[in-house]
């Protein structure tokens, strides 16, 4: 494994900051000074130190985080907050985000320095579901719920917020969705929900919902359900294959995945994909 990751992954601090480490001299392999990033260490039979102390290799790691609304799936970024400043600077070493959500999504991210891990995760072979909770103004009729589910035209529905336009890549993509998995859980005008919608609204028809899809195109959930007439106005990511967001974790909190967790995002799905 090259040095600068090794140390990355050891929390030693961000890649910079190790380069930076490095080429001040503070680093040592089996007691020799060693300034070149690239350097090839063996993790069961070399020793390092960084400033006299012994580095253990701390392994991979695989984070849950609850994002937060209002913050973007980034390492940094000029205005907005990222996902990242969560994140101690020790923790930050190494660590890269699995996919991404929009910034007014909520939910489930993961955080890995774990390059098999994300690799694994994001294969579109591996048909990995993500589960969607939303609130959406507009109704859900069967005759929709069956066209989301069996694969919906989104490639119109690229005005997404004012403004913003997908890009050429996103414009080539393939405009009919896989099939996917929708359950309506609540249903009618928003005065019967009010208690449980998050942001107040004129006395409208509502839908919320719980929607699976195995693909990540961009905006993808709030396209198909644009693709019905529906605007989401809430949209939390819950699962992610067999793993379910920890509920107990508040928005911006995170935690380290269990052993089992793991296993669970090894688990290929088998349902059929068209
Ligand atoms: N679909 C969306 O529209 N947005 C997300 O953040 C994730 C999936």
């Amino acid at each position: 494994m090259r040095l600068d990751k090794y140390l990355t992954q050891s929390h030693i601090g961000t890649r910079k900051k190790v380069h930076g480490i490095l080429s001040e001299g503070m680093v040592t392999v089996n007691g020799q000074r060693v300034t070149d990033a690239t350097y090839d260490v063996d993790v069961n039979m070399d020793q390092v130190t960084c400033d006299g102390e012994i580095v253990k290799h701390a392994g991979t790691v695989c984070y849950m985080f609850n994002k937060p609304q209002g913050c973007v799936t980034a390492r940094s970024d000029e205005k907005e907050k990222t996902v990242l400043s969560y994140f101690s600077e020790e923790e930050k070493g190494g660590l890269f985000m699995v996919g991404r959500l929009d910034k007014d999504t909520e939910g489930l991210l993961l955080l890995t320095n774990d390059g098999a891990l994300d690799h694994w995760l994001m294969n579109p072979e591996h048909h990995m579901e993500k589960t969607y909770f939303f609130w959406a103004l507009g109704e859900l009729s069967e005759e929709d719920v069956s066209k989301i589910e069996s694969g919906i035209d989104i490639q119109s529905q690229y005005t997404i917020r004012q403004n913003e336009r997908l890009n050429k890549s996103d414009m080539k993509e393939t405009k009919i969705t896989k099939t996917a998995k929708l359950q309506i859980l609540k249903q009618g005008m928003v005065h019967e929900f009010a208690d449980e919608i998050p942001i107040p609204l004129h006395d409208d028809q509502v839908v919320s919902g719980l929607l699976t899809i195995s693909e990540g195109k961009k905006h993808q959930v709030r396209r198909m359900l644009r693709a019905v007439g529906c605007k989401i106005f809430q949209l939390k990511r819950i699962a992610i294959g067999e793993l379910q967001l920890d509920e107990s974790l508040k928005p911006g909190e995170y935690r380290r995945l269990t052993d089992d967790e793991i296993g669970k995002l090894y688990k290929i799905n088998i349902r059929e994909h068209t």
